[in-house]
């Protein structure tokens, strides 16, 4: 299916790693501190020249447009909040995905004045949390932060959504209605989820992945989940197809996308500045960020990935992972 055919809300949206560093041990991904590996961060100059190119886009298209940063730990990069400002004045939207740990009330103000969204991870309840993220006290805090953010969001007449993402893995899924309850109550808008993904810690995975009996009653139960949780005003994301793609990874069994239109609505770009139509393949369909200098290039950069994929396809298109794919934000 053509994603384009959906009705979204941005245009385009743009994740980018500004960096591969961090602050936490969590022994599900492949960033964390106990992780010997590469650790670069994104020049900040080349992201001050895009951001005007891109400035210039929206100016001449209209067009709505998020960058939304993530890493490692995105608020470990100094330049987060100068380079948010730029985009903000630019009629750029700009969002985060965070541990929440660097949320100090001055940076909160500036997520309140600046950006559009912030989604901050937290996997369950404390129990769990605080156990696979490898840090007693990470779930109170992280609350904390939540109630302070919507504090100060009302005070100032902010209109930033408060999201969290969470990772369903086969000892917390059970609690999902719960957890989204107390989110309901804290003052968050919207839930993500992802499944437990094991391509960064294959160790941690074999044994907290999904059951497959688990994937199909979630599935089932999903919508009622989400009926009810929308009286509390809570949104729940993850459409049928996302759904679908649950059980399909719960059985092994790969998913092979044919049209992923790739670039023409979501783009992902690494710390060295390579753009790819997702983060699998950033050093596969990589188109160099150095080459955008003018509106027009956005476009091009379509069009090389299309041609990529004709030409040579990487082996992820024939076992897909990549979420914005199966509408994990519908
Ligand atoms: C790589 S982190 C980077 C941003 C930030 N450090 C954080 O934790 O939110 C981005 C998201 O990926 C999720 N994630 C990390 N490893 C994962 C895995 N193995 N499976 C599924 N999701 C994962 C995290 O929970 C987080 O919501
Ligand atoms: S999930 Fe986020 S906080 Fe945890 S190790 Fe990975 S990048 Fe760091
Ligand atoms: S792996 Fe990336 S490029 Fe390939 S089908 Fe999925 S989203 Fe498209």
């Amino acid at each position: 299916m053509n994603t384009m055919e959906i009705p979204r809300k941005y245009d385009r949206v743009i994740v980018y790693r500004i960096t591969q560093d961090c602050n936490m041990r969590c022994r599900f991904c492949s960033y964390s501190c106990d992780v010997k590996r590469k650790r670069d961060s994104a020049d900040p100059e080349l992201i001050d020249s895009f951001s005007e190119v891109l400035g210039e886009y929206r100016r001449l298209t209209g067009k709505n447009i998020l960058v939304s940063w993530i890493g490692g730990e995105p608020f470990l990069y100094k330049d987060i909040i100068p380079l948010s400002k730029r985009l903000h004045s630019l009629g750029i939207c700009v969002s985060a995905t965070t541990n929440g740990t660097l949320l100090s009330e001055s940076i909160i103000r500036d997520i309140c004045g600046l950006f559009s969204e912030i989604v901050i991870s937290l996997d369950s309840f404390e129990d769990c949390n605080d156990d696979v993220r490898q840090l007693s006290g990470h779930f109170s805090m992280v609350s904390e932060k939540i109630r302070l953010l919507n504090r100060i969001r009302s005070e100032t007449g902010s209109g930033v959504k408060i999201k969290v993402n969470t990772i369903l893995m086969r000892r917390n899924i059970a609690d999902f209605e719960r957890f989204c309850q107390y989110l309901a109550e804290l003052g968050v808008d919207e839930i993500t989820f992802n499944r437990l993904g094991g391509y960064d810690r294959p160790e941690f995975f074999g044994e907290n992945r999904l059951l497959y009996s688990q994937s199909e009653k979630f599935a089932a139960e999903l919508q009622s989940i989400k009926e009810r949780l929308a009286e509390r005003g809570l949104v729940i994301h993850g459409s049928k197809k996302y759904m679908e793609r649950f059980m399909t990874a719960a059985q092994d069994i790969p998913s092979p996308i044919e049209e992923c239109s790739p670039g023409s609505y979501f783009w992902f770009i690494n710390e060295n500045g390579f753009i790819s139509p997702c983060s699998y393949t950033s050093y596969e369909y990589m188109y160099d960020l150095r080459e955008i200098k003018r509106p027009a290039d956005i476009d091009r950069a379509e069009e090389y990935f299309r041609e990529m994929r004709r030409s040579c396809r990487s082996k992820w298109c024939a076992d897909c992972f990549c979420t914005q794919v199966y509408d994990k934000f519908e």
